[in-house]
């Protein structure tokens, strides 16, 4: 988790992109002197690249978010993925939240949110390209067809005829009557864990387990599932598809093998007949809300409830996963803010939860946002049809707007004035259920478990490869 400085610079003009090779394939030394010609041969074009494939690039990623503060509020920045750049049309991964390789890189506060909330941009990729362009772009398969359908995906006017039949689901006094039965899945997936240790013959307090494996993967999914309404007799099923589904999502691409597509196809066909089910008979669930939902005439076809149901599982399962698991070793690491909280459970869940998201939030940023006009944005023009990309991670550690902002503190005042759920029409749909999810997560693991700590030193915990900022496993003893 050291973070050091880690800026590559690319040169604009370098055409066959083989200034794109990873650090470790270049030499330092010539590497800082052509950043240095670069920015003095023209500063406006400096290009600095986000190599979110190397796998320390979250490590470093708060290092390179200053430096790039510190030289202004928006930079130009490429996409590369490994030692592969992310392709022009952003077919590969990932191509949902990055977009196109080329992007107007925004990191300061103040812009961040100006940014997004400015309807200039359009979330769809398809807004600046020419008829011609149009023309070129691969047709979709089938199965992907449906993402273009949700609501992270789709401008107004259908994006608020959507959201606005989707919301009355997720408002923050719904969220809290589900307290509960959140509570409850907390519970008995501790249990479990108890179960499991017990089992092994291990006893407290160095009972072992993978707190993101046993504990904060399954928990969100299990939640979903139960608020969508999904019989709990095909969870086990439902599983398979799921992480399947997560497979796509990073793939969305040509190279998506048969079984995956296939395994998708079985999602649609089971959410298709669940939806028949819930026409018929209705329960208290979000679906058989979904199904018979009507506002102003306004109804929901059975794609958009495809695309919205699917849009749960994909926005709101590792998120969720990474909102816990960061808060746990953020806590962990920071004995004295873990003391606080073990002193004021009820006072101070809500703290640790807006201060993760500040400190450590799982989205680094959003891409995706095409400019449909020459769009200011802190004195630097985004053209028409070019990519904005507004840094969460950056404006949350914005010194000019959180005092001491790289520092971890549960009792900082204003934390919730984060912007790790997004801003504007996109803003996180679901930001009242992670909370609630994430306050009842800490109180009950700190309050069962005291002993809760880390089963390896912390500087062999890694980020994992992904572009959501998450520990892929997290070891610990209780
Ligand atoms: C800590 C957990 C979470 C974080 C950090 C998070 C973050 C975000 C962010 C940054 C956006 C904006 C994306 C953009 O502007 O392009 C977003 C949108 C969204 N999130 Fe979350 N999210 C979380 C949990 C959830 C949960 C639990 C759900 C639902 C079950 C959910 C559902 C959504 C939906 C539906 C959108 C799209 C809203 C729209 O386009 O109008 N999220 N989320």
């Amino acid at each position: 988790m050291t973070q050091k400085p880690h800026v590559d610079f690319i040169d604009p003009e370098d055409k066959d992109g083989t200034a794109s090779q990873s650090t470790s394939e270049r030499d330092a030394g010539t590497n800082a002197a052509k950043a240095a010609n670069a920015e003095e041969a023209n500063p406006a074009e400096r290009v600095v690249e986000l190599n979110i494939g190397d796998p320390h690039f979250m490590d470093n990623a708060y290092a390179l978010y200053a430096d790039l503060r510190a030289k202004g509020p928006v930079s130009r920045a490429r996409f590369a993925v490994g030692g592969e750049e992310a392709s022009e049309d952003g077919a590969e991964e990932p191509a949902d939240l990055l977009g196109r390789r080329d992007t107007f890189f925004v990191t300061h506060y103040d812009e961040v949110i100006a940014a997004l909330l400015d309807h200039r941009f359009s979330v769809d990729p398809r807004s600046g390209m020419t008829p011609e362009q149009l023309e070129e772009q691969p047709p979709m398969p089938e199965e992907f067809r449906i993402f273009s359908r949700s609501i992270i995906s789709l401008d107004p006017p259908d994006h608020t005829r959507l959201r606005k039949l989707v919301q009355p689901s997720f408002t923050g006094r719904g969220m809290e009557a589900l307290r509960g039965s959140i509570q409850q899945i907390v519970d008995d997936l501790l249990d479990q864990v108890e179960h499991d240790t017990a089992g092994r013959g291990e006893t407290a307090p160095d009972r072992r387990m993978d707190l993101i494996e046993e504990f904060a993967y399954p928990f969100p999914v299990t939640v979903i599932s139960d608020m969508l309404g999904i019989p709990r007799e095909d969870r086990e099923t439902i599983r398979g598809w799921t992480e399947n589904l997560l497979r796509v999502d990073r793939l969305r691409g040509r190279e998506v093998d048969e079984e995956t597509r296939a395994g998708l196809r079985e999602f649609i066909d089971y959410l298709k007949d669940l939806f028949e089910h819930k026409r018929r008979t209705p329960t208290d669930d979000m679906i058989s809300r979904l199904v018979h939902v009507e506002e102003d005439g306004d109804t929901l076809d059975e794609d958009e409830m495809l695309a919205t149901v699917l849009l749960m599982f994909l926005a709101g399962h590792v998120t969720t996963v990474n909102l816990v698991g960061n808060g746990v070793v953020a806590l962990l690491t920071h004995p004295d803010q873990l003391a606080k909280l073990k002193a004021n459970p009820e006072l101070l869940a809500r703290g640790v939860v807006e201060e993760t998201l500040r400190y450590w939030g799982p989205v680094d940023f959003v891409g995706r946002r095409i400019a449909t006009e020459d769009v200011e944005v802190g004195g630097t023009v985004i053209p028409t049809g070019d990519q904005m990309t507004a840094s969460l991670a950056s404006a949350n550690r914005d010194p000019e707007r959180f005092a001491n902002p790289d520092v971890f503190d549960i009792t900082r005042a204003d934390a919730n004035r984060h912007v790790a759920f997004g801003k504007g029409l996109h803003v996180c749909l679901g930001a009242p259920l992670a909370r609630v999810e994430g306050q009842i997560a800490f109180t009950a693991l700190f309050r069962r478990f005291p002993e809760l700590r880390l089963a390896v030193p912390d500087e062999e915990l890694r980020w994992g490869n992904s572009f959501l900022r998450g520990f892929a496993c997290l070891p610990v003893l209780f």
